[in-house]
């Protein structure tokens, strides 16, 4: 099996439930409110770890009591954490979450320790993760050292998987190294942002190809997600329909049973089966991590006869 790494963000998640969005200036009484573990990264490692897969988290949490818990949180889930430093006077960083009724959210991010992963960081890190094969990536550490990660992992000969999101623009030879990009349909936008606004999803999908990124998998939430690798047809590949109570983290979910699907040598299209599964299970429950199945609980939405390819 190959070995998985996650470089990226940490966050406590600090959610409000209510039944709608407020207006602009409006109050309005809220269901309830939570303190829970967050973060693109974090979310990411946590949901390979709870699926059984060994992985090792690299980012930043400040010396506070939710860079405490967060540790706490990482090692309940099986997440290494040898290379989660801990930034003195820092706090660590929160994402301050409104879900819902439908299970829709709004996320305002303050970075806090996630903006201390800075190059000298990188410098330090990467070295450690030398061992490993597989890296998935976000925007929510300071996007010139996510880009600068890219590049030194290719150098080193490693896969990487980027997670475009939050979204915002990629230098294109950074794109040209990546192996696997997972945009929504904002995020594809934002990555192809060079072409204007006029040119439709396929025509971004097929830059993407050209400027030399591996296999660009477009999600579309409940729709599932459009795989073009190159040189072959773009494929759809459903998604499951679940129940939804809240969306939050599905997309750094899918990514995580997605990689998790690569470790262990699935063809492509059955890893993206494997993500789509995780994160339809991850949207059954409330909290970034509160929905993220355990193997079996994936193998009871994904049917039996999976049991063999996912065994580690
Ligand atoms: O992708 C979901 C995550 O985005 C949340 O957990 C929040 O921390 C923000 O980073």
């Amino acid at each position: 099996m190959k070995k998985l790494a996650v470089v990226g963000s940490i966050n406590m998640d600090i959610v409000t439930r209510v039944e709608r969005f407020p207006k602009p200036g409006e109050t309005l009484t809220g269901v309830s409110f939570s303190t829970i573990p967050g973060g693109k990264g974090a979310n990411q490692a946590v949901a390979l770890g709870r699926l059984g897969m060994p992985v090792r988290m690299a980012g930043g949490v400040g010396d506070d009591a939710f860079g405490e818990t967060y540790l706490r949180n990482f090692r309940e889930n099986g997440v290494d954490t040898a290379l989660v430093r801990v930034f003195s006077g820092m706090t660590t960083g929160t994402a301050s979450i409104e879900v819902n009724a439908q299970g829709e959210n709004h996320i305002i991010v303050v970075p806090a320790a996630n903006g201390a992963c800075d190059m000298a960081w990188l410098e330090e890190t990467l070295p450690a993760l030398e061992d490993c094969d597989i890296f998935l990536l976000q925007h929510e550490i300071p996007l010139p050292v996510v880009f600068e990660a890219i590049r030194r992992l290719h150098a080193m000969g490693k896969t990487v998987i980027l997670d475009p999101a939050p979204a915002a623009p990629v230098p294109e030879e950074v794109l040209a190294m990546v192996d696997y990009i997972t945009p929504n349909e904002t995020e594809l936008r934002a990555i192809t942002s060079a072409m204007g606004e006029d040119a439709d999803a396929p025509a971004r999908v097929r830059r993407l190809l050209d400027l030399g990124v591996g296999c660009v998998i477009n999600k579309s939430g409940g729709n599932g997600a459009y795989v073009a690798a190159r040189g072959a047809a773009v494929e759809h590949v459903p998604g499951f329909a679940v129940k939804v109570v809240d969306t939050t983290a599905a997309g750094d979910t899918f990514n995580a049973g997605f990689a998790a699907g690569l470790a262990l040598d699935l063809p492509l299209l059955e890893a993206v089966r494997v993500g789509h599964a995780a994160a339809a299970l991850s949207v059954t429950a409330f909290g970034a991590q509160g929905g993220m199945p355990r193997r079996e609980q994936l193998l009871t939405l994904l049917g039996e006869e999976w049991r063999a390819r996912l065994s580690l």
